[in-house]
């Protein structure tokens, strides 16, 4: 997903029965400032122009897309990729009653640890290869299954190698084995040194059993100084400072936000600090959902993304995690769509992706639908026609 194609030559879509823009200066009261009867041009890996058909210009070349709907590329801001080994057991017994613990994550730092690089890059580039084919064209993914400074820098340059946001979570559980105390010190000192230059991004699970508010502030901080921005994963398992915290600190998301106060809501809507949801993580884990509904009323912005990894969310399908928000979250199909696509560049700070605008990169999802309802209106159908990145269609 790191090699867009440029090519000089203007590409016409037509045959778009709705277009998906999420321009806010188009106006008007939807969401997702959709245009029927659309059409695009492509130049390069660039959008140069979205409208009417009607009113479209010419091209070097056309393509008709035959009456579906086109909207951005998801943007998948929360991942877990970089990993080996598989829970299944775990999961069966969480089906029969177990409840999900931070514990299991250490299954997965074994594996991890034993596999070669060649068998952690054939894992990212099949699971990367399953989101792009579903309509991912940005993915975010996380370190965090390493925890020793050596391989968290390993599973951060692996990353790197596959997707375009990487995030160091070193402070995902404290290393098996290690006395608290002296892996913080390690994640202060010589693993944050490791990474630094490899990673835009830094994580921290900030849950009892993982880490606490002044741990998870001191590993933040110390990121922050050394210019990396901050997420952080925030009351996922129960109420807790994750949310106010990573508001504190100008995080650019907080992800999970299953169990919030009305003082976490109120700080959220009040911040830049965006709320991702994990439909997909919260059915998985049989979690309370995360409070979608009441975030957005509130006024705050919110994400969709997949959570893909092996112990918590085993599923690459944003359009599964649009669904469950529209079906089990109470959102309309406008707000998932825009959650998973506009919410979503929100949550890894990014204007060129998430929408369909002149500039934009040339991200599009075709469905097989002659609109984004038919996500929800038809769950568990795989809807995907096409999807173009940065230019180039990579499937259909
Ligand atoms: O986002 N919550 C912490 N980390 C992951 C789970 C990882 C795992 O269970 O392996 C999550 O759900």
């Amino acid at each position: 997903m790191n090699t867009p194609r440029a090519s000089g030559a203007s590409i016409l879509l037509t045959g778009i029965a709705e277009l998906t823009t999420n321009d806010p200066e188009r106006g008007g009261s939807d969401l997702l400032a959709r245009v029927r009867d659309a059409a695009v041009v492509v130049e390069g890996d660039r959008i140069a122009w979205t409208g009417p058909a009607a009113h479209a210009p010419d091209a070097d070349e056309r393509v008709d897309l035959g009456g579906r709907a086109v909207l951005p590329g998801w943007v998948d801001s929360h991942s877990h990729l970089v990993f080996a080994g598989d829970r299944t057991s775990e999961f069966e017994a969480r089906m029969a009653g177990q409840p999900y613990a931070a514990g299991g994550i250490v299954t997965t730092v074994t594996a991890t640890r034993a596999a070669s690089d060649e068998e952690l890059r054939a894992g990212l580039r099949k699971h990367v290869a399953e989101a792009l084919a579903q309509g991912t064209t940005t993915l975010e993914t996380k370190t965090g299954y390493g925890l020793t400074p050596a391989e968290e820098l390993r599973a951060a340059r692996l990353a790197g190698e596959f997707v375009e946001e990487v995030t160091w979570l070193g402070a995902h559980v404290v290393a098996p084995g290690a006395d608290p105390g002296d892996y913080l010190a390690e994640l202060l000192g010589p693993q944050l040194d490791a990474v630094r230059g490899h990673v835009r991004w830094a994580d921290v699970f900030c849950e009892t059993g993982a880490f606490d508010e002044d741990a998870s502030r001191a590993v933040l901080l110390a990121a922050r100084d050394a210019g990396l921005g901050l997420r952080v994963h925030g009351n996922q398992l129960t109420p807790g400072p994750g949310v106010r915290l990573a508001c504190e600190l100008g995080a650019a998301s907080v992800d999970h936000v299953n169990h919030l106060t009305d003082a976490d809501v109120d700080a959220l809507a009040g911040s830049a600090t965006v709320a991702t949801v994990l439909p997909a993580c919260d059915i998985s884990t049989r979690q309370p959902l995360a409070p979608a509904r009441r975030l957005l009323d509130a006024g705050a912005t919110v994400a969709i993304a997949s959570n893909c990894n092996p112990g918590s969310s085993w599923t690459s399908s944003v359009a599964f995690c649009v669904a469950t928000a529209v079906l089990q979250m109470g959102l309309t199909v406008a707000e998932a769509v825009h959650a998973a696509t506009a919410g979503g560049a929100a949550a890894l700070r990014r204007t060129d992706v998430g929408r369909v605008v002149v500039g934009a990169r040339a991200d599009l999802h075709v469905l097989d639908a002659p609109s984004v309802t038919h996500l929800a209106y038809r769950p568990g159908v795989p809807l995907t026609h096409a999807v173009w990145r940065a230019g180039a269609p990579v499937r259909g």
